[in-house]
């Protein structure tokens, strides 16, 4: 096993990509330190003790990314830091320190218990599509985004887009402290996160997928979308690769949500399309967004279909949709 007699961290623990991350790290035979808000809450806690390994090689600790210095016990003596730890308010009404401060002073917070600890290999910073595609430029069909773009704050500001904000800030952060401080760091940018569950609490990215199932009237609205098992691959495959760097995004798909919908209808045929939808919405055509990096990286893509009906049956095995 890749990770037998390796200790890494992984901030955000109970998070729902962190969940399967740990996962996936302990099946690699990884010690890990998970950091928590409140280690005493089983809602954040019990789905990861339950996993295989945690017995042995799972260890919590308290950490809020606001406290300065609340993340040296847990990264002292790692091999590496997967810092996922960031508030995902993507659809709430939410306000500018809500969502801006954890993710930006909450970073640097991290990497500077990082900076003091000279066993850390690697930093793996799990930033987002949000902080590449936001920059005002139309989404035309020729265009092709790819890990060379930035999204801009100016516009997101603007926009008032503040988990957009939130994570371009982070990661322009955290690119200047690790060149600064020598800390060797890699980029993971993934699109709207689906795909089955571990936590037992809903997350934000899966929600516009409950919403389609139950007819929920939502914006016919154009995402990007890759499954919760690649990204936490992609995390893995990122610190053990030797030559990884930079930034990988990753996005299985582009569609809209009458895209989605349609999908979900062909493994569900009961389903209703909420009203507003209409047929030449659901093709038309959509930007693209490269796949190069990510497959170098050694990431073979769950398909888009696949992923919803695991994110559906999950879902009902969860109770959030009746069976
Ligand atoms: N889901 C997506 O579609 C998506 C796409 C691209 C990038 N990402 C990024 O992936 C990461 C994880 O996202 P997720 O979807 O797994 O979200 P999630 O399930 O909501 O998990 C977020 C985690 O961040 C922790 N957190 C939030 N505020 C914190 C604070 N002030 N101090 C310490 N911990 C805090 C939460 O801790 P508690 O458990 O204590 O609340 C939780 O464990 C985030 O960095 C997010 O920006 C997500």
């Amino acid at each position: 096993m890749s990770g037998e007699g390796k200790v890494v961290c992984v901030t955000g623990a109970s998070g729902y990509i962190a969940s399967w991350l740990v996962k996936q790290l302990l099946q690699l035979g990884y010690t890990v330190k998970a950091t928590v808000r409140d280690p005493n809450d089983p809602k954040k806690t019990e789905h990861l003790l339950a996993l295989d390994g945690a017995k042995e090689r799972l260890h919590f600790f308290k950490a809020s990314l606001l406290e300065e210095g609340s993340f040296d016990f847990a990264v002292d003596g790692c091999d590496g830091v997967f810092h996922t730890a960031s508030p995902v308010l993507l659809f709430s009404n939410v306000s500018q320190a809500d969502v801006v401060d954890p993710a930006l002073k909450g970073t640097l917070n991290v990497l500077r218990s990082c900076a003091k600890v000279p066993s850390i290999r690697r930093v793996i910073l799990t930033s987002s599509i949000a902080a590449v595609s936001f920059n005002g430029k139309p989404l035309t069909p020729d265009v092709m985004v790819d890990e060379t773009w930035f999204s801009d704050p100016d516009f997101c500001e603007k926009s008032k887009l503040w988990y957009m904000l939130g994570k371009t800030l982070a990661e322009e952060a955290a690119w200047k402290f690790s060149e600064e401080n020598r800390i060797n760091m890699v980029a993971i940018n993934p699109a709207m996160v689906i795909g089955p569950l571990l936590q037992p609490t809903l997350n934000a990215s899966v929600k516009p997928v409950l919403n389609l199932v139950e007819g929920v009237k939502i914006p016919c609205e154009t995402y990007r979308w890759v499954d919760v098992r690649d990204v936490a691959k992609a995390h893995i495959l990122a610190f053990e690769n030797p030559t990884a760097c930079g930034r990988y995004c990753l996005v299985e798909r582009v569609a809209n949500h009458f895209g989605i919908f349609k999908i979900l209808r062909g493994i569900y045929p009961d389903l209703n399309p909420p009203e507003e939808y209409t047929e030449e919405k659901a093709s038309e055509p959509t930007y693209r967004v490269s796949k190069e990096r990510a497959q170098s990286l050694g990431i073979t893509y769950i398909p888009l279909e696949v992923s919803l009906k695991d994110t559906v049956e999950s879902l009902k095995e969860k109770n959030f949709i009746n069976a």
